[in-house]
């Protein structure tokens, strides 16, 4: 069957070969005194907390399980206008918020309502991949810039500026970025809006990992630079409801009704059960336990990186947010007598059982050298991933 141009264009996801690897390894070894650890996962391992499970439980016995209006529920909408009030000090207007099934379709609407075919985006390399196949998937062309450690991997406006062309739309951020848990300083951010507005582009930052900041000199939203920034966000991470499919976008008011009219035709609305459930994210006792879940991550990350340092698996910046590591495998892969980051995580899974993400689909620059760990996974876990990786290392 003849496929469209636009789905050819989109790669494959390599990382879904080693994540099946590892799958079907660590049912072999499933049984044994080293089963497979799991540090290849972006997503928190713990889930929604109670009260969101009740609330989530309630709606459900209450029929409350129609449709909602394309833009989300009132309700949820005000108390995300709530919590960016309270925890960042910004006024986003509830007007301004439009609920959805992720941040996979925030991106997904954000780039619909905003890419014409040929439109060209700067993304950063390392990145997301599934951002760069949101631009194509609306006609647009994703550009990778390079980045480096000392730029803590983001784009700067230096380098937005030399790589603006004709054809440039705007930038697609991520901060604090996936893979590296790396973020964008806010004057550096608001300098690369000065140069995206200067040009009459756009700026869509995906705002997803902001929840989980461990540094106040990052974790700020980039809305307070601008109404006129594109911020996506998501009850994934923060609030620990990948599977519920729930997430949101803030736009200039003007943009409302465009992303209303492509939500109701694309998704009629996110998950009715799910909007009604995150109302009780907010709670206080939830908003508590979230932060309780956001100071493990923290200990996690304190812990975990300088191990990977002192094994040569060296994470040149330390990460301000998110549950990653971005490590430099090149030497031990070399010490291995192999080559290279994907050959790297094929040897931790299989001889020390422990899965990675290697860097090939975040981008092309450098991202060979590197493998992407991640620390949403018990403390337990992780020392005796380090334990392991020490007699692979010796
Ligand atoms: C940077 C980034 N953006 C977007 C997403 C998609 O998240 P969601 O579950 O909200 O669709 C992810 C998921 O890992 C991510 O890491």
């Amino acid at each position: 069957m003849r496929v469209s141009a636009r789905a050819e264009r989109i790669e494959p996801f390599y990382v879904m070969e080693v994540a099946k690897a590892a799958s079907a390894l660590a049912r072999e070894v499933a049984n044994t005194d080293r089963p497979m650890i799991f540090l290849n996962i972006g997503e928190p391992d713990f889930t929604a907390p109670p009260l969101v499970q009740e609330a989530a439980m309630r709606a459900v016995r209450s029929g409350a399980t129609h449709y909602t209006h394309a833009v989300g529920l009132d309700a949820l909408r005000g108390r995300i206008s709530d919590w960016y009030a309270q925890r960042f000090g910004v006024d986003v207007p509830a007007r301004r918020i439009v609920v959805t099934a992720g941040a996979s379709a925030a991106l997904q609407l954000a780039c619909l309502a905003l890419i014409e075919a040929g439109d060209e985006m700067l993304l950063p390399d390392p990145s997301y991949p599934c951002n760069r196949h949101f631009v194509s998937a609306a006609e647009g062309k994703a550009v990778l810039v390079p980045t480096t450690a000392a730029e803590r991997f983001q784009l700067s406006a230096a380098k937005v500026e030399a790589a603006w062309t004709d054809k440039t739309r705007g930038v697609l951020l991520a901060s604090p970025s996936n893979p590296t848990g790396t973020s964008i300083a806010p004057d550096e951010l608001r300098r690369i809006h000065e140069v995206v507005t200067k040009r009459g582009g756009i700026t869509l930052i995906d705002e997803i990992y902001l929840g989980l900041s461990y540094d106040d000199a990052f974790g700020q939203t980039a809305l307070a630079i601008d109404d006129d920034v594109i911020s996506i966000n998501s009850f994934s991470k923060y609030f620990n409801m990948t599977g519920w499919r729930l997430g949101w976008l803030v736009v200039p008011e003007a943009l409302v009704p465009v992303i209303e009219r492509l939500a109701q035709n694309l998704f009629i609305c996110a998950s009715t059960v799910s909007q009604y459930a995150a109302l009780a994210c907010f709670e206080p006792e939830s908003i508590a336990e979230y932060e309780r879940r956001r100071a493990e991550f923290k200990a996690r990350r304190d812990w975990f990186i300088p191990q990977l340092n002192a094994l040569g698996l060296t994470v040149p910046v330390v990460p301000d947010g998110a549950f990653y590591a971005w490590a430099d495998c090149s030497s031990l892969a070399r010490k291995l007598g192999i080559d290279g980051s994907w050959d790297f995580a094929f040897e931790a899974m299989k001889r020390a059982h422990v899965a990675v993400t290697p860097g090939r689909d975040f981008g092309t620059a450098e991202t060979a050298n590197y493998v992407r760990f991640s620390t949403a996974s018990s403390m337990a876990h992780l020392q005796e991933a380090i334990e392991r990786l020490k007699v692979l290392a010796a």
